[in-house]
């Protein structure tokens, strides 16, 4: 497909969907085949994906599309009869988990698996208020939505909402646990002016939207102590650490040491097939289930549990958490020395194969969303795909698909290199 079909394939998807559904880069990017980390367009060029999270174990993984085919070949049904499937999917889920957190319920995106989180919450604590990190993301229903305070104007407040600041990082000086602490005082006081008590804190164990500072072990347990004094809850979102991808833990909250209340996962679970899963205690779930009814139609039928269980097995099979974190330092140890030569760099951040460069002013050292976005397209047009986040969006995120080697950390180090020489 040559460049002019591409654009009227924009026009056409302009004409049929709207311009609200906006495309990633400011020129159409048309992939119409992916293998591994790499993905070709419609004029047969090459590009290494080092953005998505979504084919954890790599685009059109062979096991997990065999695994797919066969159980789509033989049986899909809703998920109210009897299936082995889902149960060995489960335990293997389980196994993975700390003690008590022993049940799951299966869903089909990361929203759903949030926007349950909250009705079990509310049922298991009887409170009716949320916090949330000020720039948290944790998906689109019209609650979950609600949560992302960075969209939110103060004239359109959510009284039954109150955010903190996402904590420091572990490495930056002056840690103070207990100020951080504070923090939930003053977010479960606000709550209070209105009314309300805390029934959920949602938390990204990456921390991602925020701006990739991870705290230390330990940090965050005086603030959760804080939290279930009155009663609430803590939901670890793990869409964007779930599956090992810090290299450290299968779940990103292993690497707070905390245990957390519920566990929400998404994206990589089923490597492209919609699948997701809340886990939790089963107190929490009996409480919700003696006042309410839940029925999934595809959360955890047949064919998404044998892609799910694939996709734990490649995981194993080829130590991919272990991938993440030697490759992982690789890529971070050779973005820190371009951060030397390059005044457009403030920061390298992150872990295992979720890494933030931080791009600023040169002069000023301010965050500059503008840079980051031309060095975003530009690396696209050389043939690598990143993308943007952080509360100033000049965040280049570079969360490839695990099986990531040390051969595409040089291409994109080097790439990378040279679009900011390029100024
Ligand atoms: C941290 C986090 N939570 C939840 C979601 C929502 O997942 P989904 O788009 O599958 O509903 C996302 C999606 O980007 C996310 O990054």
């Amino acid at each position: 497909m040559d460049k002019q079909d591409q654009f009227s394939l924009s026009e056409r998807r302009l004409r049929l969907l709207g311009p609200g559904m906006r495309q990633f880069y400011d020129f159409p990017f048309h992939p119409v085949s992916g293998q591994g980390v790499w993905l070709v367009d419609g004029e047969g060029k090459r590009y290494l994906d080092a953005y998505n999270n979504v084919p954890h174990v790599g685009h059109c993984n062979g096991v997990v599309v065999e695994a797919l085919s066969r159980q789509a070949a033989a049986l899909n049904t809703n998920t109210r009869y009897l299936h082995e499937t889902i149960l060995d999917y489960a335990e293997r889920l389980l196994a993975t988990m700390p003690p008590g957190l022993d049940t799951c319920m299966f869903v089909c995106t990361g929203t759903e698996a949030n926007d349950l989180a909250w009705r079990l919450a509310r049922a298991y604590t009887g409170n009716d208020g949320a916090i949330a990190t000020r720039h948290a993301y944790h998906g689109n229903s019209t609650f979950v939505s609600a949560l992302d305070c960075s969209t939110r104007t103060p004239e359109r407040p959510n009284h039954w909402l109150a955010t903190v600041p996402a904590p420091p990082d572990g490495t930056s000086p002056g840690q103070d646990a207990d100020a951080y602490a504070g923090n939930f005082d003053a977010a479960i006081a606000a709550l209070a002016t209105h009314g309300h008590r805390p029934a959920a804190f949602y938390m990204d164990s990456l921390f991602a939207t925020d701006g990739l500072d991870l705290p230390a072990s330990g940090y965050l347990d005086e603030a959760l102590r804080r939290l279930r004094a009155v009663g609430g809850l803590c939901v670890a979102d793990e869409v964007q650490p779930g599956l090992g991808r810090t290299g450290t833990a299968m779940w990103g909250f292993q690497n707070f040491g905390i245990v957390p209340d519920i566990v929400t996962t998404g994206k990589p679970m089923g490597n492209g097939h919609p699948l997701a899963v809340l886990v939790t205690r089963r107190e929490i779930v009996d409480a919700f289930f003696a006042g309410d009814r839940y029925f999934n139609t595809f959360g955890g039928n047949p064919v998404s549990a044998a892609v799910g269980l694939a996709v734990l097995d490649v995981l194993e099979h080829e130590k991919l958490s272990d991938n993440a974190r030697v490759v992982g330092s690789y890529l971070k140890d050779g973005l820190g020395k371009l951060a030397a030569d390059s005044g457009a760099i403030g920061a390298v951040k992150g872990a295992g194969l979720f890494l933030g460069v931080a791009i600023v002013d040169p002069v000023s050292g301010q965050p500059d969303a503008g840079r980051a976005r031309r060095i975003i397209n530009e690396m696209c047009r050389r043939g690598v795909l990143i993308g943007l986040t952080g509360p100033a969006s000049n965040l280049l995120k570079i969360r490839p698909p695990m099986v990531f080697a040390r051969s595409d950390a040089d291409f994109l180090i080097d790439t990378l290199d040279a679009v900011l020489k390029a100024g």
